[in-house]
């Protein structure tokens, strides 16, 4: 899958494309990710690719004019990738929204910076994006983040199929509880049907973990989940106070 990814500040990404699951990927071939930088595609002497607002007030806004260049250029050799642009008042980014971007060949992921983007490069996004209701000093941590949750997606990127499938939100719930060596510490043991070796007492104690914390920590992702009958009636217990 290829990302390419348009910025004022290329080398933001340089260290951490190197890192990693990310820099793994990139190292094998399984992911191709470019930063450009957007005073590439500026025709004035000082590369400008900013201007004040038109009707006053503070700050600068994002010209169209380099980033239309840069998007159409990157689109020439790429007419198939989809532009994502980052903005906080983008739908929000989540897991779901990284699965489809993972079924994508490519992404072209524009950062901005400044007040704000003119109006007008809103006509080349197909999507826009936003991490969260913050407001970041531009788009290269969101692009980062995108970058990152996209690529661990793509068939081959982590080490074993299937990893990404228990991660948080994957089911739509968070993640059940991971305990590693040592058996005791300080007091706090590992719960005991993880040394039980029945799988399937296992599963069954994770699925409901994962729906408890998704309960406690995060009710607002159980009406989404993907939930079976005995998942119902378990979130019915903990409603009830019983579990
Ligand atoms: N640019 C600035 N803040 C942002 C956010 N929260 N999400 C995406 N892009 C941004």
């Amino acid at each position: 899958m290829i990302f390419e990814i348009l910025t004022l500040f290329p080398e933001f990404f340089s260290s951490p494309l190197k890192q990693s699951v990310v820099g793994k990927a990139i190292v094998k071939g399984i992911i191709q990710v470019t930063a450009h930088n957007l005073r590439d595609f500026t025709l004035d002497k000082h590369k400008t690719t900013d201007d004040s607002p038109y009707g006053g007030g503070h700050g600068m806004v994002m010209k169209v004019e380099p980033m239309a260049r840069a998007i159409e250029a990157l689109k020439a050799g790429r007419p198939d990738a989809t532009v994502v642009m980052t903005t906080p008042q983008g739908e929000r980014f989540t897991q779901k929204t990284a699965a489809e971007f993972a079924s994508l060949p490519a992404l072209i992921i524009i950062c901005g910076r400044y007040e704000g983007y003119d109006e007008r490069i809103r006509a080349f996004a197909d999507r826009e994006v936003s991490v969260g209701d913050y407001v970041l000093s531009g788009g290269e941590i969101p692009a980062l983040a995108i970058v990152d949750a996209v690529a661990r997606l793509v068939p081959g990127v982590l080490g074993e199929p299937g990893s990404s499938e228990s991660d948080s939100f994957s089911a739509g719930l968070l993640e059940y509880p991971q305990y590693t060596r040592p058996e005791e510490f300080r007091g706090m043991t590992v719960p005991e049907v993880l040394l039980s070796g029945n799988h399937a007492s296992i599963e069954k104690w994770r699925r409901r973990e994962a729906l408890k914390r998704t309960f406690q920590k995060r009710p607002d992702l159980i009406p989404l989940a993907d939930l079976t009958d005995e998942d119902r009636a378990f979130i019915e217990e903990l409603k009830r106070g019983k579990v």
